[in-house]
């Protein structure tokens, strides 16, 4: 089986980015080589770094360009960039540097409450005054359009009345650390030839 070096994305509280690297952390195959971060302050950078996983932070112009970002990832042969919480738009040469090689993870059923300004505790709210009696985790490939790229996997979570959004929040959360990691690692296998 071929080795594989993911490259993690994370802009905030990295929850996800956390439980990956600790699920991948005795992986024969599959490794956690560098998390991302666009935000020196970001409480994951800290986290990462306490876990031994190098940590790189690029400003927000070096995002958009993508270029030094292309080349760090090169130079160390990462094959899948997962982004778990990272709140920038990702560039077009990247997308095109890893054609079907990059996972996001969506906070509900996309396509329901996605696009644009449809992150963290905005979708919780949205679903919120929609009255939703379901919402759920997307973990899906990062194409040219925004949540739109192949879904790889769903799960569900029921709803009820009294599930304010930072219930939603919480229920969203155990979802997505219990399905991320094992969706990531599926995904990686599938793809090998
Ligand atoms: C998660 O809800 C994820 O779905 C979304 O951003 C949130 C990140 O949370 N893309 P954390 O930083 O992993 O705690």
């Amino acid at each position: 089986m071929n080795n594989h070096s993911i490259a993690l994305f994370a802009s905030g509280n990295g929850s996800n980015a956390l439980n990956i690297i600790g699920y991948f952390k005795e992986n024969p195959t599959i490794h956690v080589a560098v998390l991302i971060c666009n935000k020196k302050d970001a409480p994951i950078v800290q986290k990462a770094t306490d876990a031994g996983v190098e940590v790189l932070v690029f400003d927000n112009e070096a995002f958009e360009n993508g270029l030094t970002v292309l080349q760090e990832l090169d130079y160390r042969a990462i094959d899948w960039i997962v982004l778990a919480g990272f709140l920038r738009k990702i560039p077009t040469n990247l997308i095109n540097g890893f054609p079907n090689r990059i996972i996001n993870i969506h906070p509900s059923l996309l396509p329901k409450f996605g696009g644009k300004g449809m992150y963290g505790h905005f979708v919780h709210q949205a679903v919120y005054d929609a009255k939703e009696t379901e919402t759920g985790i997307t973990i899906h490939l990062v194409n040219e359009e925004f949540d739109k790229g192949e879904i790889l996997a769903q799960f569900k979570t029921p709803l009820s009345p009294a599930d304010t959004p930072a219930l939603i929040a919480q229920k969203i959360s155990l979802l997505e650390l219990s399905n991320f990691p094992t969706i990531v690692e599926r995904t990686i296998k599938n793809q090998q030839q």
